[in-house]
């Protein structure tokens, strides 16, 4: 796919890997200058190294003052920011458990990432997209904010409020020329999930056999397919599109698939 993003400003949080670094290499890909960000500098680095004109930079979305400071650089050394993209984000896997076994520490953990992380980042951006009256973000939430799974409360509850952010963020900053809409990706295949999905058979668990089940197109997406969503949001094709939650998740959620 290809859109023209020349001398675009694209932020992308959590840029490191998976879902983040698909988006920000395609955006780059497409005539971006991007910001490859991530709590861990050293995977942002050898992600943007592969693309003349992209930075690294170390960003942990829970660090208010970090993140001040990094859109104050951005702004210095690039002019203007025309792009955030907020993919950083974490669940656990260590505890699967009911809300009346679920810690308060991993509660709070989850949420600073999730929640309130793209809240602190797309604060400091708007401020910046304000001035330029102009701007797009691009929120990666997940089909888990749509409809909620089982003993991940943190983590539905986390993504359901990015949804409804992006939509409140829409209206706020719509007037000042700033888009804002979320991606809602089902499960995705990066080279974390695929330890979880993969048995040593090299086929898929039997536990996520079952999950797939409920796909209709029968597999997890690739960062790939998410990167395209990412792109067509940050075109300028797409100027009349705001406060959207662009599902992608190979019809997980179109409705029930048990026939009767
Ligand atoms: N993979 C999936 O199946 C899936 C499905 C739905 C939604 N998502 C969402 O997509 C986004 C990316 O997921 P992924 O699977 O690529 O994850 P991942 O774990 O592979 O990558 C996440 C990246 O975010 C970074 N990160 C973590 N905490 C951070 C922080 N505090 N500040 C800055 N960076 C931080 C990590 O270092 C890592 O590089 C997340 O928001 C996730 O919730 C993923």
């Amino acid at each position: 796919m290809h859109v023209d993003l020349k001398e675009r400003v694209a932020l992308v949080t959590g840029a490191g890997q998976g879902i983040g670094q698909a988006i920000a290499s395609s955006f780059a890909a497409n005539g971006a200058r991007v910001i490859f960000s991530d709590r861990r500098l050293e995977t942002a680095t050898a992600a943007a190294a592969r693309w003349p004109g992209c930075a690294a930079m170390e960003l942990d979305v829970t660090q208010d003052q970090q993140v001040d400071d990094v859109l104050h650089r951005v702004k210095d050394r690039f002019g203007r920011l025309d792009i955030l993209v907020n993919n950083a984000g974490v669940n656990t896997l260590e505890y699967r458990v009911p809300i009346d076994e679920f810690p308060r520490e991993e509660w709070d953990r989850l949420l600073a990432v999730d929640l309130t992380g793209l809240y602190v980042t797309s604060k400091a951006a708007a401020r910046i997209m304000r001035s330029q009256q102009a701007g797009r973000m691009i929120n990666i939430a997940s089909v888990a904010g749509l409809v909620p799974l089982r003993l991940q409360s943190p983590f539905v509850a986390a993504k359901a409020g990015v949804v409804n952010l992006t939509r409140s963020m829409a209206l706020e900053l719509g007037p000042h020329g700033i888009l804002v809409n979320a991606i809602a990706p089902g499960s995705t295949l990066t080279e974390g999930t695929k330890q979880l999905f993969y048995g040593e058979d090299g086929k898929f668990r039997d536990s996520v056999q079952r999950l797939l089940d409920h796909i209709p197109l029968g597999r997890p997406g690739s960062v790939e397919e998410i990167a395209h969503a990412a792109l067509f949001l940050a075109a300028p094709e797409s100027s009349y599109i705001n406060g959207h939650v662009l599902v992608v998740d190979g019809g997980w959620t179109a409705g029930y698939t048990r026939d009767f």
